[in-house]
């Protein structure tokens, strides 16, 4: 519609459109294209493979950028692939972030700086091991919201969100000067119990109508039959996913069952694989994933390997799988380039096959940044969680006679504490249970300050307590990350359902919402705040304790050139932490 208006106008508007287009004749020299005839794709009319490699500028320092696009280039790389996380730019309703570490703008216009093109992927979901697989949890308020479907509070949010970041999308397109060739729709769809091919036409519209009729729209799904049936759709680019155990022609037979025609496409080659909080390290053999990547390479078909820089999940950023497995905070995924950017042996053996098939960029490869060792930093004691109440929760708790979620005391992320009183004499060991497995994700329980143990999702749902008639009895809940994948995803935290006592159903909850981030800033930062000062405490003994905010210092030399610079920090013989540091 809007050129049908434009093309009314033209008699009118004669010299303005002499001007405009000759700009559009030198932007359509700009052309990014499949070439259904040849299977493969067309930049600018020339045929063109990429090699690309997947960082996610949420989880790296934006102070880093540079060095890590710059290394990956320096890998013989010509393309990047970054997902972009709806939750980190939409926290709440309609408040954006896009400052600072959330400048995605600024991250795609600094990998065409230093000679990437870049393969989008917004979402709306995008999996990656990210809470609720990039969705906002404010989603949920609706309790019963179909995600990833046609339901119309769905669509409505999503809708006011691509209507935000497509548009900031478009001037980056490879036709329009910027450096993005392609843009995925959705994520792995196929995998997703819903199968609403009218929700892909949907998301299909909007993507045309904010991005135009000429950048590539396609679609990853796992390379079986039945997910590219549910991922796919008439319009989009069908494409696979698979990692080194995988049959390479197999796989690709599969894409080509649904695109018999165009380029062979690997969206996701997995470098390496994802962590479990309380497993070890996943890694993949660098000559294992040397051998995969030479083999779809010599087939002359287009790759991204997955991930070519890992990163960090900071703050509350990790996602979880079911049967309930949080995601650390290291996102390393044994990836070429560590969790602290740093060059690997994988790094040089994935080089090495890139250059038989793409020359290397003449230059020094930037050298890993160095670290400083800053010493041994003495933690004091500040105050346990439940001291710190006053501070913690300011607007003061919530009432209620069974307990709440924390979409329903409006709080998203990190912990909620919920109070009752022992409504009999536990003084033999008295089970403390939840039946439905509602405690979401991990509650510290203590009565009248004593601590009784730990309840867990999906492994520890009874605890025996004791305590007397009318004693307090706290569970300080923890919210351990979203589950991002499966049909899992609507993932409410907190007491998501009854606790027993005995088998009697416990009632009369005060529950405390609270604000961690903003009590450490503010109050809970120093020793000798208001009330009382810091105490020097050992960490010998093995005995479960109280989760405590303990608080430390140590300081940057003056005398010695190129500080501050980055270190590793160690909690030797700690079980959990939660840590707050540059925030402090
Ligand atoms: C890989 O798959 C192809 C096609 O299905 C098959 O012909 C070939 O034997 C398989 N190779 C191996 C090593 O299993
Ligand atoms: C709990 O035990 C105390 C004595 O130890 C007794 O006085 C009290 O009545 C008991 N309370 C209940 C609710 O059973
Ligand atoms: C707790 O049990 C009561 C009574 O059976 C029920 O009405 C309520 O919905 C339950 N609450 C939760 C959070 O499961
Ligand atoms: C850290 O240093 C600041 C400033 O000297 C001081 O106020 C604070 O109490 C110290 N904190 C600890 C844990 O030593």
């Amino acid at each position: 519609m809007p050129g049908a208006r434009v093309r009314s106008f033209s008699l009118l508007l004669a010299p303005l459109l002499l001007c405009c287009a000759h700009g559009l004749r030198h932007a359509s020299q700009k052309t990014f294209k499949i070439d259904y005839s040849r299977d493969r794709f067309l930049k600018d009319g020339q045929p063109f493979r990429y090699i690309s490699g997947s960082i996610h500028y949420s989880r790296v320092p934006r102070f880093y950028w540079k060095d890590r696009l710059l290394k990956m280039k320096m890998a013989g790389l010509n393309a990047i692939q970054t997902y972009v996380p709806w939750n980190f730019h939409e926290p709440q309703p309609e408040k954006y972030q896009f400052a600072g570490d959330h400048d995605v703008e600024h991250f795609i216009q600094l990998a065409q700086d230093v000679g990437l093109l870049v393969i989008l992927r917004p979402g709306p979901y995008i999996c990656a091991e990210w809470d609720m697989g990039g969705l906002p949890a404010w989603l949920l308020e609706k309790e019963s919201i179909v995600l990833r479907s046609s339901d119309p509070d769905y669509l409505a949010a999503v809708d006011k969100w691509l209507g935000v970041l497509l548009p900031k999308m478009k001037r980056l397109l490879y036709q329009n000067g910027g450096p993005i060739i392609t843009v995925q729709v959705e994520n792995e769809y196929g995998s997703y119990i819903a199968c609403d091919h009218n929700y892909l036409r949907f998301l299909l519209k909007r993507f045309r109508y904010y991005l135009g009729d000429d950048v590539v729209l396609f679609t990853t799904d796992g390379a079986q039959e039945r997910f590219l049936q549910c991922g796919g759709l008439q319009g989009l680019y069908s494409t696979v996913d698979f990692g080194t155990g995988n049959n390479v022609t197999a796989a690709f037979q599969i894409q080509r069952k649904s695109e018999p025609k165009g380029p062979l496409v690997n969206s996701e080659f997995y470098t390496g694989w994802l962590d479990h909080w309380g497993s070890p390290h996943s890694t993949v053999k660098s000559e294992d994933v040397a051998s995969s990547l030479y083999d779809i390479l010599d087939r002359g078909a287009n790759v991204n390997l997955y991930m070519f820089m890992g990163g960090t999940n900071f703050g509350y950023w990790n996602g979880a799988n079911i049967p309930y497995a949080a995601q650390p905070t290291s996102y390393d995924y044994d990836a070429p380039l560590s969790e602290a950017g740093d060059l690997t042996d994988k790094y040089f053996v994935l080089q090495k096959v890139i250059q038989k098939f793409n020359p290397l960029p003449e230059g020094p490869i930037p050298p890993s940044t160095p670290k400083f060792a800053y010493g041994k930093v003495v933690l004091k004691k500040l105050k346990a969680v439940g001291e710190a109440l006053d501070i913690l929760c300011p607007s003061g708790p919530v009432k209620s006679l069974y307990p709440l979620t924390f979409i329903q005391v409006k709080q998203y992320f990190g912990f909620v504490l919920y109070r009752t009183t022992l409504p009999q004499n536990c003084s033999s060991p008295t089970p403390l249970s939840s039946p439905l497995d509602g405690v979401h994700d991990r509650a510290y329980v203590s009565v009248d300050g004593v601590p009784q143990g730990v309840l867990e999702r999906n492994s520890v749902t009874t605890l025996n307590i004791m305590g007397k008639a009318g004693a307090t009895l706290d569970l300080l809940v923890e919210n351990m990350g979203r589950v991002n994948y499966g049909k899992h995803i609507n993932d409410f935290k907190g007491l998501v359902s009854n606790l027993t006592l005995n088998s009697n159903i416990l009632t009369g909850w005060t529950i405390f919402p609270l604000d961690t981030e903003d009590a450490v800033q503010t109050h809970l930062g120093s020793c000798g705040g208001q009330e009382g000062s810091c105490q020097s405490e050992s960490h010998s003994s093995s005995s479960y304790r109280l989760p405590t905010f303990y608080a430390g210092n140590f300081s940057i030399f003056s005398g010695i050139p190129d500080l501050p610079q980055d270190t590793f920090i160690q909690f030797p013989g700690w079980t959990k932490v939660c840590d707050f540091m540059g925030r402090v």
